[in-house]
């Protein structure tokens, strides 16, 4: 099992939908999931934006 503390952070350019934020660590593609945590016990945290928006993630 591996558990991660947010160590870096990047600003984010989010369209409407539905996007999925790493949590685990291992993505290539930070901030967002890749698939990497599959040999973990952790999961990507859903995130749902209404408008498009700018934001600000830790990971
Ligand atoms: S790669 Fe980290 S949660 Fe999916």
């Amino acid at each position: 099992m591996s558990q991660h503390s947010a160590t870096s952070s990047a600003t984010a350019h989010l369209e409407t939908g539905t996007h999925w934020i790493c949590s685990c660590g291992l993505s290539k593609n930070a901030p967002y999931c890749d698939g990497g945590h599959q040999s973990t016990s952790l999961q990507p945290i859903e995130l749902e934006v209404q408008a498009p928006k700018v934001v600000e993630i830790s990971y």
